[in-house]
């Protein structure tokens, strides 16, 4: 951060106010004319200053919201302005660390010595600025580097309804991935989510590449919205020094809840579903400062919570329109124990064809036309109802159920390198291949290819078209 930077955001009066009333989480200040963001002291009788933020301005009166409960503070205490600007210290010492959303160490060791410091809220890189994206960023999760390939500097989301393995994914990705650094931000997890994450999740090999930045439930809302910029600081910081860095964000939507709160404190109108205005316009402000620079990049997986399955709320709905791309886990799959449940079909990476081979993109739009012809004959085929014969590509998609279900399912533990993933989806894509030729020619012939009768879906006595089973 450049000199001339600090000095612009230096304000040279002291400003003293006295709190005149507080409603909810939030205190209003008497003669106390604070820019919003500027940082402030509320001095009580009793125990130390309470440290608090200028979130806006409501009559005459100053609208300050605490990082801490408001516990203490009485009518006309003194209220000082202590900074204009925030700026978070930083260094390569935050690796394997976990922090809060100050940048203090919450994980019982001694306070990192950081050499550098950081703007808490930066600029996005201009637009002219930023260089395409054209080299693909291994997740270590084969459904998605197979069939959902994203770029270095891609965001993207991950949807689905509460308890259907967002965390368990973005875990699986921050131990598998080949990013330089990972950072990761947990917003308004619950507390015992965070060890759980870290040692079971992350384990010690993930975490020494990793930076964690915590705020849990119980914190006040302007700290987990705090978290979200302390945690894509930290990960623009690394990418200044030309690291590629993976940014996994758990989650968005209460990142989104946190400022529902504190703009409903400052007084704004709730929109749908309650949310203000200001939510819609800071998210977009958060999702670009990540992508590529011409330093390095920052990839960023975004989890994104779906109330009640509801694709279209509207946090979700939002959020797709700024991302580049997203990955739908379907409880139905879950249900059926498919881990990781990446519904393919409904899941999309816009910048796959910028990243990946012609053979690669070839192969993946075969598995996508098997999976979608299996989808749409589903309810026939298990109930036996499906004649064999009468679709080349849904007999093929019959066939190879077994091997795509193998390829899409992945252990927690597992890691699959991107040739890994690529291989096996040029395997697949041949023998699809090989399957579909050798069903048109018998489809041509009017008769079932040899050896299908062991692949053939299951015939079930009593179904309700005897001629429909192949056997
Ligand atoms: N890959 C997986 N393999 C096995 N089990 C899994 C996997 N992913 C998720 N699960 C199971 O699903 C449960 C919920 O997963 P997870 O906590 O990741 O959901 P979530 O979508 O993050 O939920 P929430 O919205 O409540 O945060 C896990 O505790 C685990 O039992
Ligand atoms: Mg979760």
């Amino acid at each position: 951060m450049d000199i001339v930077s600090q000095l612009e955001a230096v304000m040279p009066t002291e400003l003293v106010g006295s709190v005149v009333r507080t409603a909810g989480m939030t205190v209003s200040v008497a003669d106390f004319p604070a820019p919003v963001g500027a940082l402030a002291e509320i001095r009580r009788q009793t125990g130390p200053p309470l440290a608090a933020e200028v979130i806006g301005f409501r009559d005459e009166l100053t609208v300050l919201y605490p990082f801490r409960e408001l516990v203490g503070v009485r009518r006309g205490n003194r209220v000082r302005l202590t900074r204009t600007s925030r700026w978070l210290r930083v260094g390569n010492e935050l690796l394997g660390r976990v922090i809060d959303a100050q940048g203090k160490a919450v994980d019982g060791k001694a306070e990192p010595a950081l050499s550098d410091r950081t703007s808490f809220r930066r600029q996005p890189p201009h637009p002219c600025d930023r260089p395409r994206i054209r080299a693909a960023l291994t997740t270590g999760i084969r459904a998605i580097d197979g069939l959902l390939t994203c770029g270095k500097g891609q965001r993207m989301g991950v949807f689905s309804a509460s308890g259907v393995g967002k965390s368990v994914l973005l875990g699986m990705m921050a131990r598998h991935t080949d990013a330089d650094v990972i950072v990761i931000c947990l917003v308004g997890e619950r507390g015992r989510e965070v060890n759980e994450f870290i040692e079971r999740e992350l384990g010690p090999a993930g975490l020494a590449r990793s930076v964690v930045v915590v705020a849990t439930s119980n914190e006040p809302a302007l700290v987990r919205v705090h978290a979200a910029s302390t945690a894509t600081a930290i990960a623009e910081y690394f990418r200044d020094q030309g690291k590629d860095v993976l940014l996994l964000m758990d989650s968005l939507t209460r990142f989104a809840l946190a400022q529902r709160e504190i703009g409903l404190a400052a007084g704004e109108p709730p929109t749908t579903r309650g949310y203000p205005p200001s939510v819609f316009a800071l998210m977009p402000q958060l999702v670009e400062r990540t992508g590529r620079s011409p330093q390095g990049s920052i990839t960023a997986f975004y989890a994104v919570l779906v109330e009640a399955d509801d694709p279209n709320e509207p946090i979700s709905d939002a959020v797709r329109g700024l991302l580049d791309g997203h990955v739908w886990l379907s409880r139905k799959l879950a249900s059926r124990g498919h881990y990781p449940a990446i519904d393919v079909l409904e899941s999309l990476s816009r910048l796959m064809p910028d990243v990946t081979s012609d053979e690669h993109r070839q192969a993946a739009v075969t598995i996508r036309q098997l999976l979608a012809a299996y989808r749409d004959h589903e309810d026939l085929i298990s109930i036996g109802a499906y004649r064999r014969g009468a679709n080349p590509t849904v007999d093929v998609a019959v066939d190879m159920q077994e091997p795509i279900h193998g390829y899409l399912c992945q252990r927690v533990e597992e890691r699959s390198t991107a040739e890994e993933s690529s291989g096996s989806l040029l395997r697949l894509k041949r023998e699809a291949a090989q399957r579909l030729g050798a069903a048109q020619s018998a489809s041509a012939a009017g008769q079932s290819p040899p050896g299908a009768a062991q692949a053939a879906p299951r015939a079930q006595p009593g179904a309700p078209t005897p001629a429909a089973s192949p056997r």
